[in-house]
């Protein structure tokens, strides 16, 4: 069988009530960036044509899914995430023939097409904001307008309508001269966000995305969805909250998990995908816990959203001034977070599984060790193994799987991410909550660009990206390890990172307890072995089908804890090793003598 082809889930084995078994619950999507994944016209900055020239790469690892990061017309503020016009593609990246040429080419080498949907704003540039600057147009009230604070003159300091500020530094509003009010941006002030209460502004939305659905795409990867329903006072009152030392408020204590999201996600189910066969959609999640709201929002029954990103284990690591004060990664924090989003969708919902997305450093150097280039390989197979083997649908980020690091960037003219960049000036120069140092060592661990430097694909000067010769340098640098680390070499090496990926979804589509099987952690306690145990039930308990997953996450030899060690008891048959990251001779032995090498991850059927 190859990687491409998928097994049929038995019905009602881990439907969660969804019959027949959703077609995602054993696939895996792979995640790209388009501005990064690869450049055909020598301008230094990906295209869609690019893209296409490198699906056979992707059919090769075995994805079913692609991912594609925003490629609609945009100022590129925020890299795509700020769109000027949702029916276009921007310029930058090719022509919608280009996008039809990828879909087409795509679904013939049968792997479906996600699309980024961004809809908590638009750019400033939108002809519907710009619309909206004007009082008396009808689009007057498709966004958030508020008057300066009372007493105050509008557009000076301090007369902002609260203390709001945005997740890019400053304040969350922006006024606008011509219209004389502020306007809410939750991130750049070139991302107003769209006022969701007002129908009209939903109803565009929902047309725009089924005009994308006919064109032929397979769903929507949904921004910051869990933003779209403010929490607002009897009358609208926008509330302020407790000002934090850089003399801004959270503004997402107001805007997460708004009162009215799950009535907005329903209706957009009605509008746009009822009926409709095939597809995936997957949210954002942010705010979202792995709680019962993950649980409700992704419970078929309710008709909202096959699933979710939840973020609580990529937080793990933030110190007291989050994510640019960053603190070492517990394991037992890990295994706490990722056991309360597995039980979240238990019974109902589904969970999507990952570590790397184009906002979080590479995890290859934020949880493995890069120390050297051995150390790399066997934990970036570790953590992926570690990933892969939960119950839910895997995410793999463009690179991921090659064992990718972050950028090593120095000085904070490397630096592209707006984020970065505002962040650094907000904490070092105008708060002076930070040193620059400090602040310079957050970015190196943190800053959104450790993903986002271009795809490695050969040794050449520019790692394939673009043409050695190409008229433009890539918009960001390269990362000089493109010299050892990169696609060629790993495709043609099966103990490489990527071969290990490519077994590691071969197992998903071929396993039905991988797809299927519930999940249960096992040794909660233990601070350097993460282990766990899947299983599908059969009719009769003695016949339960179980997979025991043991990964160490550490660079020293670790003993096997006491509720893994007490399953194997002591009796090991090599033939039982389903996958691991060592030899499988060597795995068994370690099973037998209860200890495991660096980085060692071991599947054993029980
Ligand atoms: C989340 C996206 O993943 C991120 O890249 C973007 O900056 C914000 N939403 C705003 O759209």
């Amino acid at each position: 069988m190859t990687s491409t082809q998928r097994i049929e889930l038995p019905d009602g084995v881990r439907t969660n009530g969804a019959d027949p078994n959703p077609w995602w619950a054993n696939s895996v999507v792979y995640q790209i960036y388009p501005r990064s994944f690869q450049d055909t016209n020598g301008d230094g900055i990906g295209d869609l044509k690019g893209i296409t020239s490198r699906l056979d790469y992707l059919a090769r690892l075995g994805v079913d899914v692609i991912w594609l990061s925003p490629v609609y017309k945009s100022p590129q503020d925020d890299n795509g995430y700020d769109i000027a016009d949702y029916r276009q593609i921007d310029p930058m990246f090719g022509t919608m023939d280009d996008m039809d040429e990828l879909l087409a080419t795509a679904h013939r080498l049968g792997m479906k097409v996600v699309m980024d949907l961004v809809v908590n704003h638009t750019s400033d540039e939108h002809p519907w904001f710009q619309a909206s600057r004007d009082a008396n147009d009808p689009h007057a009230d498709w966004y958030w307008w508020r008057p300066a604070k009372p007493g105050h003159e509008p557009g000076t300091p301090g007369a902002e309508p609260n203390h709001w500020g945005s997740y890019f530094g400053g304040s969350a509003w922006q006024y606008d001269a011509k219209r004389g009010e502020y306007y809410l941006h939750q991130f750049s002030k070139k991302q107003p966000d769209l006022n969701w209460e007002n129908p009209e502004v939903r109803h565009a939305v929902y047309d725009m995305m089924n005009w994308w659905m006919d064109r032929g795409i397979d769903g929507f990867r949904m921004d910051v969805i869990t933003l779209i329903s403010k929490h607002l006072g009897p009358n609208g009152e926008m509330e302020d909250g407790e000002i934090g030392p850089e003399g801004y408020s959270n503004v997402y204590w107001f805007c997460e998990d708004g009162p009215r999201l799950d009535e907005f996600l329903q209706e957009m189910h009605r509008e746009v995908f009822d009926g409709r066969e095939g597809y995936l959609t997957v949210g954002e999640g942010t705010g979202i816990d792995g709680g019962p709201r993950d649980e409700f929002i992704t419970d078929p029954r309710n008709r909202e959203l096959d699933m979710l990103f939840v973020f609580t284990h990529l937080d793990i690591d933030h110190g007291e001034g989050g994510k640019w004060t960053p603190k070492p990664m517990r394991l037992t924090d890990l295994k706490r977070t990722m056991a309360a989003q597995q039980n979240a969708v238990a019974s109902h919902g589904w969970a999507s599984i990952f570590l790397d997305n184009h906002d979080q450093p590479r995890v290859v150097s934020r949880w493995g060790d890069t120390t050297t280039d051995e150390l790399r390989v066997k934990s970036a197979k570790a953590l992926a193994l570690l990933a892969h083997l939960h119950r839910g649908t895997p995410y793999i980020y463009q690179g991921e799987e090659l064992g990718m690091t972050n950028a090593g960037f120095t000085r904070l003219d490397q630096y592209r991410d707006l984020e970065s960049i505002n962040m650094y000036h907000q904490r070092v120069d105008e708060a002076k909550v930070e040193s620059a140092e400090d602040m310079m060592a957050g970015l190196a661990a943190q800053s959104r660009d450790n993903a986002r430097t271009p795809m490695q694909w050969d040794s050449t000067p520019y790692a394939g990206f673009t043409a050695a010769d190409a008229p433009a340098k890539p918009w960001i640098e390269v990362n000089p390890n493109h010299t050892t680390i990169n696609a060629e070499d790993e495709v043609a090496d099966p103990d490489s990172v990527f071969a290990f990926y490519q077994r590691l979804i071969e197992l998903r589509h071929t396993n039905p307890i991988v797809a299927a099987g519930d999940w249960k952690l096992l040794d909660p306690d233990d601070e350097q072995v993460y282990d766990f145990l899947r299983s599908l039930p059969e009719e009769n308990p003695e016949e339960r089908r179980s997979l025991l997953v043991i990964v160490n996450c550490g660079s020293t030899s670790a003993h096997i804890p006491h509720d893994a060690a007490e399953l194997i008891h002591g009796a090991v048959d090599a033939s039982r090793i389903v996958l691991s990251t060592t030899d499988p001779d060597m795995a068994a032995a370690s099973l037998l003598l209860g200890k495991l090498s660096p980085w060692e991850g071991i599947v054993y059927q029980l």
